[in-house]
């Protein structure tokens, strides 16, 4: 079995990062010589065969240090709440505290400088030959769901400093700055808010509020928790954290697939030119309730089978959408007081939903509220809540990160295929799994997805 990794543009940053890739793409083409002359020097690789290689020998392979990045991956998993080979890693958790530890003394190793934002977020910056230059940006996350592997955003932050590593040894010297980020918060287990660090980063001020009011399952507030971990320090205004504009040119992020298409296809390397643009619904009904034999059928209105049927009026819209794009999840249901003689009083279900078409994405939503509308009435309860908890919007990779991605891979001789990118800024694993122990890639595979994230960020800094 040969599991692979992808390089993906993350959609972490959708707004900004769009915007200025855009400056970057005018940027790279008026460079297009120096940009072949750095990618010869350096990927080893002539990129025509009549211009002469003059690099040293040093620079004409790329090496990645398979066997460190492999310890470092399994070093990390030890980091967890739950035995291995399971990995539980909760935000501001002591576990997560010591694997921040662990990468930022990894960074520390690599010659990076390293600060941390007001939430954590971690950067670690190697200043380019014109450090007034936007920074190339690349990372990931590492907390980790309960119960999940220890691929899933760790490769992005370990590779990412193997790339860094990479780069270095080859004897590269960039220009624009180079930075290894690595994420808050990018799974929503504790506070039920996923990628927080980079939503802040992209200047989110509603969350910024929200934050303020935040509490976990034990109602432990978010600032709390944070400050126990040693960020929040001063106070709850989190400007701080938001991203100057103009600080970044392009991000990048490597990521294991979290489906099973390049396993399938035999091929190395997924380059994502979109991510779909998930949303999530929280929905409420209530009805009398009763005593599950006291109550004739004729006399009921049953909150669950309210979520019952609701679920799979879900499940009929994103059907209709007629696209294999276009999915859509129940994966929380929760029936109130939960008792089996019980009439369910009330039902709690939440909805996630994604595609690569916003607008489609929208009508499958707006048909899920006429549905929740209409089983409300017909079974007599109450729709208490119909929340659009947040709704992304989808985000395109850039064509000129495309193309450096592409280039890359051709230079590398890896084989590559263009995709999308439906586990929002996440794209490879195996076989098809992430999210549980059994995800797994390969350290060839990953060391491939280093090599080609190298040569991508020495094309665009
Ligand atoms: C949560 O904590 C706040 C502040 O400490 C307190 O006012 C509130 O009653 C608590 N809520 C629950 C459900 O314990
Ligand atoms: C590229 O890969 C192909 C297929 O694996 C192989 O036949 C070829 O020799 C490789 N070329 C180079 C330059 O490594």
């Amino acid at each position: 079995m040969t599991p692979f990794t992808s390089l993906s543009m993350a959609s972490k940053i959708p707004i900004i990062v769009s915007l200025l890739l855009l400056f970057f793409a005018t940027t790279i083409r008026s460079y297009e010589d120096p940009t072949k002359k750095t990618m010869e020097e350096f990927s080893g690789y002539p990129t025509t065969e009549t211009q002469s290689c003059n690099s040293d020998p040093q620079s004409s392979s790329l090496s990645v240090d398979s066997e460190s990045l492999q310890r470092q991956i399994d070093e990390l998993s030890t980091f967890s709440d739950t035995p291995a080979p399971s990995v539980t890693r909760i935000l501001y958790s002591e576990k997560d505290v010591l694997a921040r530890r662990f990468i930022k003394n990894l960074m520390g190793r690599s010659g990076l400088s390293v600060h941390e934002d007001a939430v954590g977020n971690i950067f670690g910056r190697w200043e380019g030959s014109e450090p007034e230059l936007p920074a190339v940006a690349t990372g990931s996350h590492i907390d980790a769901i309960p119960y999940s592997g220890k691929y899933d955003g760790v490769v992005g932050v370990l590779g990412a400093i193997e790339a860094i590593n990479v780069l270095r040894r080859s004897g590269f010297e960039p220009k624009r700055s180079l930075e290894v980020i690595l994420f808050t918060s990018e799974e929503p287990t504790r506070f039920g808010i996923s990628c927080l660090g980079s939503r802040l980063l992209a200047r989110s001020q509603a969350l910024s509020e929200a934050l303020k009011k935040t509490v976990d399952g034990q109602n432990i507030s978010f600032f709390n928790a944070a400050r126990l971990a040693g960020y929040a320090k001063d106070q709850e205004d989190l400007s701080s954290v938001f991203m100057k504009e103009g600080h970044y040119s392009a991000f990048l992020e490597l990521h294991i697939e979290q489906g099973p298409i390049l396993e399938e296809e035999g091929i190395s390397i997924g380059i994502v030119t979109a991510i779909a643009a998930p949303a999530s619904i929280k929905v409420d009904f209530e009805g009398n309730g009763g005593h599950a034999g006291a109550v004739l059928m004729p006399y009921r209105n049953d909150a669950g089978l309210a979520a019952a049927e609701l679920a799979l009026a879900v499940e009929k819209h994103v059907l209709d959408s007629g696209s294999v794009d276009t999915v859509g999840t129940v994966g929380i249901m929760e029936l109130h007081p939960g008792a089996i003689n019980s009439i369910p009083s009330k039902s709690h279900v939440e909805i996630d939903t994604r595609d690569i078409d916003e607008s489609r994405r929208d009508a499958v939503i707006e048909k899920v509220h006429l549905s929740a509308i209409a089983i409300a009435e017909k079974r007599k309860v109450e729709l208490s809540e119909f929340r659009i908890v947040n709704k992304d919007p989808p985000a395109l990779s850039d064509k000129s990160v495309i193309e450096a991605m592409q280039f890359a891979s051709q230079q590398l001789n890896l084989s590559h295929k263009f995709m999308i990118s439906r586990a929002y800024h996440d794209s490879c694993s195996w076989p098809g799994y992430s999210h549980k122990p059994e995800e797994y890639a390969s350290i060839e595979d990953i060391a491939n997805g280093v090599k080609v994230l190298a040569v991508t960020m020495g094309i665009n800094s």
